[in-house]
């Protein structure tokens, strides 16, 4: 295969700094910019994506080119892939994988169910089972969700709140990764970290992400739906930065053990850790709206509506005291400076002439 011959001539897959990282959903928004993180660091980085359309793919191919340039090549295929799986670690002793790779977007679920089910749960099962049968097995990090809270009222929420009301298929199937993550871990030692992710966003974000179409349609003057609860209070999110979620996403590979199994044999159990990465500090929708109104310099139009039943949440809200303690995880980045990055990228990446582009000219293309 392709993948072959260039994994087996370029140095990029090897061990530089210790680690050797399989990051799934590379091509994808938070992927990318934690394998450019690897990747500098020193780590040796492989990524594997399948380039869905669930989105603009031309921009899954945007931050490939940014990739190569920097020496990381992606593997195109698909986590059912098994014998791929399996090739890929023969060919590479992965002491760690990121797994990323997922069907995203909270209310997307309610038109295309199964594609939620077999990225997220038959798919993360065939890595797990490919994954537990490597010897040494590598450490896995991987993506859940601030949607597993589903319908909570307690606020913020800590790792042990229920999860046992998710509000969409989306939330069901990340429920569902963290339980089949337990078994893998009990029955075959894997190391396992859950990282439940708080609305990311920011510069090669994902354009299905309320933040991306709100510039968009704004920039386009075309009106905007800001959701209310049904009892008519403002509906909020906990954003986080990414450049805040790829440390937390460092620090868990940093301080993930090593897997007590090999070849598919428990010696004793490795650790389940689950953390949330979040801002601790959530923002209601319409002033995200009024932030991104001053920086693009124009004015929404919004409507507000009483959020559909759909698979959304009223609010989210991180506790992060977790994270902080086993790896240093503490976010930075408010949402008014964030959405300052997002803003110069998107008017940088799509051309855009605006006041803002000339302030935008020095751009640097991976912040
Ligand atoms: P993304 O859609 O940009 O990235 C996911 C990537 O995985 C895409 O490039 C896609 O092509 C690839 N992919 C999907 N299914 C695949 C499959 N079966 N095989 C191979 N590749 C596949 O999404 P993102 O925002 O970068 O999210 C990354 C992870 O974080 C996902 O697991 C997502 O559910 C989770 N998450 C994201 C957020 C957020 O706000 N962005 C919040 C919570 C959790
Ligand atoms: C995001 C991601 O899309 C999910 O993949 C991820 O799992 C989830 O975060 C998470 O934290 O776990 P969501 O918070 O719904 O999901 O992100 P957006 O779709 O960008 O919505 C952000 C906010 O805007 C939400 O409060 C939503 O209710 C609101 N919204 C969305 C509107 O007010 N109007 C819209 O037209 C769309």
């Amino acid at each position: 295969a392709a993948w072959e011959k260039q994994v087996r001539h370029s140095s990029t897959p090897r061990r530089v700094n210790g680690f050797s990282v399989l990051v799934t959903g590379a091509a994808g928004f938070i992927g990318s910019h934690c394998s450019l993180a690897l990747k500098k660091r020193g780590d040796g980085v492989l990524g594997l994506d399948n380039f869905n359309d669930y989105y603009d793919p031309s921009l899954k191919r945007a931050r490939q080119n940014l990739l190569s340039k920097h020496q990381i090549f992606i593997v195109e295929g698909d986590l059912n892939d098994g014998p791929l799986l399996t090739k890929l670690f023969d060919v590479v002793p992965f002491t760690h994988v990121l797994h990323l790779a997922a069907q995203a977007g909270v209310r997307y679920a309610m038109q295309n169910p199964q594609s939620y089910v077999k990225s997220n749960i038959a798919g993360f099962v065939n890595l797990l089972e490919v994954a537990k049968a490597v010897n040494p097995q590598p450490a896995i990090v991987w993506a859940s969700s601030s949607s597993v809270y589903g319908l909570n009222t307690e606020n913020p929420f800590s790792e042990r709140d229920r999860t046992d009301r998710p509000a969409s298929l989306y939330a069901a199937t990340k429920k569902a990764g963290e339980e089949i993550a337990h078994t893998y871990n009990h029955i075959y030692g894997l190391s396992l970290t859950g990282l439940r992710f708080f609305t990311v966003y920011g510069p090669w974000g994902r354009p299905d992400m309320a933040y991306f179409f709100f510039t968009k349609d704004i920039l386009q003057g075309k009106p905007i739906d800001i959701y209310r609860t049904q009892d008519q209070k403002a509906v909020a999110r906990d954003f986080t930065y990414i450049d805040d979620v790829v440390k937390g996403c460092l620090g868990a590979l940093d301080t993930a053990e090593k897997s007590t199994g090999s070849g598919g044999k428990k010696k004793a159990p490795a650790q389940l850790r689950i953390y949330n990465l979040g801002n601790t500090s959530p923002v209601p929708v319409g002033r995200l709206v009024s932030i991104l109104e001053g920086l693009l310099n124009t004015k929404a139009k919004k409507h507000v509506i009483t959020l559909p039943r759909n698979g959304d949440v009223p609010y989210t809200h991180a506790n992060v005291t977790l994270a902080y303690k086993d790896f240093g995880y503490k976010p930075t980045t408010d949402l008014a400076s964030g959405l300052r990055k997002f803003v110069k990228w998107y008017v940088n990446y799509f051309g855009i002439e605006s006041k803002h582009s000339k302030e935008t000219q020095h751009f640097d293309e991976s912040s």
